[in-house]
């Protein structure tokens, strides 16, 4: 088959298949064109069939591999390879991290420039029953089951028998009164098991940092019971704050690094897209001050108002930045370095829009000076950073 004639669904013989790469992929080369392949391991021969096709590389999945790799073992999910969720269940979870570091090392070398030596570090529990939130939808057809978004399609897996291996215990299922509709949200927190629909207003109590908060069921809480303590703890390791500084919050949430700040006598400003994030915010952390609204635009409005039209601090001593997977990007970089922080402790969950960041705050002065990554997504290529800058 030629290059040019690749279609979507076809399958490719003999793939000869090369290093992890970032997204849960590993690159091959086949009739001269760059090929991403989902469910490989290196030094493997698999007929991968394609599932994407971009300008100057495709997208496949290993559907049968000819010449597995001795790392291979058997996925203990029958649905691992069609659901969207564990992509790297088919390698040991020790194997997983030093995959997650190739990722994290290469990343941070090309599109940063830094050379990264450390190591991904495990997070207790390390391998099942660790997602306290979970999204199912409803499929409809040959009958009506609960399941999961297949990778990059709006189609529904349906569930196993075993249910989410992943899922804490009282996820692992929807249970049979769990309200109707075609997606429902389960949450497990401090204050014990719920399901919603999308959109309930419902809330539920978490307890992290020394502190307890409230957090709607459907809303964002770091998922793995570990995550919240484990981040907080890095982030002040690495920030060192001291009472009476002054540190911005951005992407804060209900408050999670804010309130640990506060507790540490620092006097906290946070910035949070989701109005109703914001109000309980300002509800678990009442010390602090928070903003409603988009990051870059709340910090590029108040720096071109200058000190008295302004709504946040134009310099403050530290900075934490917990962006989504797309990252900060480099206008919201050059108002964090234009602050002058002594300190960023930034917090991501793709290394590449990390590395992307680190560029564009190097060339505003600030250096990386340490980078700690952790495995709170076992089964999946996901890997979470807290990366440390200072000033030059
Ligand atoms: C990874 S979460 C971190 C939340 C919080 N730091 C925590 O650990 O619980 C990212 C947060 O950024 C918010 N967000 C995403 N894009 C945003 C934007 N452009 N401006 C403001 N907030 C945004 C999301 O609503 C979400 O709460």
């Amino acid at each position: 088959m030629s290059e040019a004639s690749w279609q979507v669904g076809d399958i490719l013989r003999g793939v000869a298949i090369g290093p992890v790469a970032h997204g849960g992929h590993w690159v091959a080369r086949h009739e001269g064109r760059v090929i991403f392949v989902r469910h490989a391991l290196e030094g493997e021969t698999a007929d991968v069939r394609v599932t994407g096709l971009a300008k100057r590389h495709a997208f496949g999945d290993a559907v049968s591999v000819t010449e597995p790799s001795p790392e291979r073992i058997s996925p203990p999910c029958v649905v691992s390879a069609d659901c969207g969720g564990c992509d790297f269940q088919h390698v040991r979870v020790p194997q997983q991290r030093e995959l997650k570091r190739q990722v994290v090392a290469e990343q941070l070398r090309r599109l940063a420039g830094v050379a990264w030596d450390g190591e991904v570090e495990a997070v207790q529990p390390d391998e099942w029953g660790w997602r306290t939130r979970m999204r199912y939808h409803r499929a409809d057809t040959p009958s009506p089951t609960w399941g999961l978004r297949r990778s990059r399609s709006h189609d529904v897996v349906a569930l196993p028998d075993d249910g989410c291996l992943i899922a804490v215990g009282p996820l692992a299922r929807v249970p049979a009164d769990a309200p109707e509709g075609a997606e429902v949200v389960g949450a497990v927190a401090t204050s014990g098991a719920v399901w919603v629909a999308p959109g309930d207003p419902r809330v539920v109590e978490e307890s992290a940092a020394g502190r307890r908060w409230d957090v709607r069921a459907d809303g964002f809480w770091q998922v793995h019971p570990q995550a919240a303590d484990t981040l907080v703890a890095a982030v002040l390791e690495g920030l060192a704050p001291r009472p009476g500084e002054s540190a911005l919050d951005l992407y804060c949430g209900v408050g999670l690094f804010a309130g640990a700040l506060a507790d540490a006598g620092v006097i906290v400003t946070g910035v949070e897209g989701a109005r109703t994030a914001v109000e309980q915010a300002a509800g678990n952390v009442p010390q602090a001050r928070f903003h409603a609204g988009d990051v870059a635009r709340i910090l590029g409005r108040s720096r071109a108002h200058g000190r008295r039209g302004s709504t946040l601090p134009s310099r403050v001593d530290l900075i934490v930045a917990d962006p989504p997977r797309t990252g900060a990007g480099a206008a919201v970089i050059e108002q964090i370095a234009a602050r002058r922080p002594r300190a960023v402790a930034y917090v991501a969950c793709d290394p590449a829009a990390l590395a992307r960041d680190l560029a564009t705050a190097a060339s505003h002065g600030y250096r990386l000076t340490s980078l700690r990554a952790f495995d709170l997504f076992p089964q999946t290529h996901h890997v979470e950073c807290v990366a440390l800058l200072a000033a030059e």
